[in-house]
């Protein structure tokens, strides 16, 4: 059977501040979405948040960036933006970013990431989603997982995995994309990739086709022009059977590394693994932090979720993020603590670096002669 997974998202309110979603927004989207599944639209689906983020998770068989799911979605994030604007939630709406819906949602704030796929005997997924971070967040851990043996024993055991994979990489910057072998190109691979903040992994393919992982890329300060928050990104992985084993998957989310986002999408501090409980950044609106839910799908039906990062294994990762992260606030708005000027465009740096443009003269004026 061929099957598509969308995981679509959106911010459509947050509670309190940008830190969770509201039980009643969940409970809507739930609603909506069993409408759906009651008249075919979708096989099966679950609805989740992470932090602020409303996430819909789906399974169908329309293929991707299909016009009829992606306005589903759409409709449910606008009828979960009218609760939210009646509680008087955080930020309401504040992913919607176009009036109104044409085709998919490419370019109208919510982020997706989808595949489609022939669903195998078992077929065991794991659907990564973060909070107070960026798509490029997923650079490292997806590095490890297909291309580093390292991390991966298959990709030295398993004759299956031997041949390694295939990454597309996007670039959101000049809207360019490339596609690298690995292992043959990693040294090119990682050059690209080093820059999650301008290079994204999208997709990950094993060597003859077959799609192993996909990201949802979308970029929403480079949509509206201003800084809006950060994207907040999504992860598909398909796991064992000639592609990397659940715990191979999980196994770079034990090294908490450094992400853009945090506190105003200005900072950078540790992706925290957590458990499906401890979705709600906190501590200066973070630290960044992700949940892992493993699901087994079964003629498109969800068998799940597990809370894969709930792990105690995962609890000595979780010590070390806030290590890190009073290491890093111990800078306040100090570099590298708080990003470089450039990645800063959307933010006050423009009008201050205005404001005191009579002030600025060059060195030599200043010199007494
Ligand atoms: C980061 C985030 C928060 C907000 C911060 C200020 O992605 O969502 O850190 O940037 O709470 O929010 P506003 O400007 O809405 O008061
Ligand atoms: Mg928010
Ligand atoms: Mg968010």
């Amino acid at each position: 059977m061929r099957i598509t997974l969308s995981v679509i998202k959106c911010d459509v309110g947050g509670y309190v501040g940008h830190s969770a979603s509201h039980p009643d927004i969940l409970s809507i989207a739930r609603n909506c979405l069993q409408k759906a599944k009651d008249n075919k639209t979708l096989i099966d689906f679950h609805v989740t948040s992470c932090g602020d983020d409303l996430e819909l998770i789906m399974t169908h068989t329309k293929g991707v960036e299909d016009s009829e799911i992606h306005s589903l979605a759409w409709n449910t994030f606008l009828t979960c933006t009218e609760k939210a604007k009646e509680l008087g939630l955080y930020g309401a709406g504040q992913d919607i970013l176009k009036e109104s819906f044409s085709g998919n949602l490419k370019g109208m704030g919510p982020g997706y990431a989808e595949m489609e796929f022939e669903e195998r005997k078992s077929e065991p997924v794991i659907i990564f989603m973060a909070d107070k971070t960026e798509p490029g967040a997923w650079n490292l851990p997806l590095y490890k997982i297909f291309a580093d043996p390292f991390n991966t024993a298959g990709l030295i055991i398993d004759p299956e995995m031997h041949d390694g994979f295939k990454f597309q990489v996007l670039d959101v910057i000049e809207h360019k994309e490339v596609i690298f072998n690995a292992p043959e190109e990693i040294y090119d691979l990682l050059v690209l990739i080093g820059s999650p903040g301008r290079f994204v992994i999208k997709n990950i393919y094993k060597k003859e086709g077959e799609i192993a992982a996909t990201t949802s890329t979308q970029r929403l300060s480079l949509m509206a022009g201003k800084y809006v928050g950060k994207d907040d990104p999504v992860l598909i992985v398909r796991a064992q059977h000639g592609l990397p084993a659940v715990g191979e998957i999980l196994e770079p989310f034990a090294f908490p590394h450094l992400v853009e986002g945090w506190m105003r999408g200005s900072h950078h501090g540790p992706l925290m693994p957590v458990s499906m409980v401890d979705d709600t950044p906190s501590r200066f609106d973070g630290p960044p932090r992700v949940i892992g839910l493993g699901f087994q799908i079964k003629n498109g039906m969800f068998i799940g979720p597990r809370d894969m990062l709930g792990d105690i294994s995962f609890d000595r990762a979780r010590q070390i993020s806030n290590e890190i992260a009073d290491f890093m606030r111990q800078h306040g708005p100090f570099e590298p603590h708080r990003l470089a000027a450039d990645s800063m465009e959307y933010t006050t740096l423009p009008q201050v670096l205005e404001k005191v443009k009579e002030k600025l003269k060059s060195e030599n004026k200043n010199k007494k002669k």
